[in-house]
């Protein structure tokens, strides 16, 4: 039994800021450094279903401390985007497909699953209360991050019986902080990301945590990124700390690890798959092995190598480095099939281009 008004009630922020300010932090946002002046909140009890949906100004959260989700981790997360379109309006990006995951996520970490229409609703009413926020240039979007925490307070392990659903948005530029260029990738063979049966494919916060330490090894040895290894053989490349991968081969066909349940099914890797097999390109999904991925470069079968989800769009990769391998891909910059599958995904998206498969929400 939900209870939620449609169009969720609107409270204007008191504290919202004056254009000028604003329009100063949208001149040059980084990546999630700023947050817009709205937040929607959606609560979640058994018994009362889904209720209490708003549009409320971005305020501190008040949690107890015994909150379930700050010891068991019941928390899962979304990122997508809103872009500027080329009359003023605003479009989203393919959130039907972020609302499915989310709900996936739910059921895979026992939580109360979002109905997908609700979702939808949520993320469409923050970018109508914030849409002033959408940044305006090339590769700047608004980006949104749907996420849900188990709110029941106690110490006992079992799944929450109350949620807080929220959404925050965000002026968002480029993900990397050194701009579109090639990066430098850190292979992890002390550490994997995920295991068979366990949360690999859930977006929660987790599985973000668990890659940390990677990172933090990739830093140190001057890489911009982690690639992951599977868990049993650790040997199939499987995904980056926080997007997926995809190789590009001499006889112009494309590869990317499959959906084995231990990688993300990114709505990006979608995308590009039906953009390349649009094009008429191949597009293998199946394992690569590590190995292979550095003979390959090494022989020159293997031209380009790139990284893609919703915060990195589509980043090549210029060189890999580990305790056993090191390689660079081509001549280590950006491939010109990687450039033209970035151009013809951002051109839908920033509505410059048709948008044959109906990706585009218009607000
Ligand atoms: C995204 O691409 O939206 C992600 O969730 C990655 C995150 C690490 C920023």
């Amino acid at each position: 039994m939900n209870t939620i008004t449609s169009p969720l009630p609107f409270e204007q922020s008191p504290t919202a800021l004056a254009g000028p300010e604003r329009d100063v932090l949208l001149k040059d946002p980084g990546f999630g450094r700023y947050l817009t002046d709205h937040m929607v909140t959606i609560r979640y009890s058994k018994g009362a279903g889904w209720h209490d949906g708003k549009v409320v100004a971005r305020a501190p959260l008040t949690l107890d401390p015994a909150t379930m989700s700050l010891h068991y981790g019941q928390e899962i997360f979304e990122g997508l985007k809103a872009y500027r379109m080329p009359d003023g309006g605003a479009a989203l990006f393919r959130p039907d497909a972020n609302a499915a995951r989310f709900y996936k996520s739910a059921e895979r970490l026992a939580m109360a699953p979002l109905p997908e229409a609700l979702f939808l609703e949520s993320v469409r009413a923050l970018v109508k209360a914030d849409r002033d926020w959408i940044p305006e240039g090339e590769g700047a979007a608004m980006y949104l991050r749907p996420f849900m925490i188990a709110t029941e307070v106690g110490f006992v392990t079992k799944p929450a019986a109350e949620y807080l659903y929220c959404v925050l948005a965000s002026p968002v530029g480029s993900y990397f902080s050194g701009g579109p260029k090639a990066v430098k990738l850190w292979v992890s063979e002390t550490y994997t990301r995920a295991a068979p049966g366990g949360t690999g494919a859930a977006k929660c916060a987790g599985n973000y945590a668990a890659s940390y330490a990677a990172q933090a090894e990739g830093s140190a040895n001057g890489c911009d990124q982690v690639v992951f290894l599977d868990a049993v053989e650790r040997r199939w490349v499987e995904e980056l700390g926080g997007m997926n991968v995809f190789f590009v081969f001499d006889d112009g066909t494309l590869q990317t690890p499959p959906l084995s349940g231990t990688i993300l099914p990114g709505v990006t890797r979608d995308s590009l798959i039906t953009l390349a097999r649009g094009m008429g390109l191949t597009v293998r999904e199946e394992p690569y092995a590590m190995d292979q991925w550095q003979a390959d470069a090494k022989s020159g079968r293997l031209r380009e190598a790139f990284a893609c989800g919703t915060a990195a769009v589509v980043t090549p990769i210029g060189t890999v480095t580990g305790k056993q391998h090191d390689f660079a891909i081509g001549t280590g910059a950006p491939g010109e099939l990687t450039l033209r599958l970035k151009g013809m995904l951002t051109d839908i998206q920033f509505g410059r281009a048709p948008d044959p498969y109906g990706w585009m929400d218009r607000l």
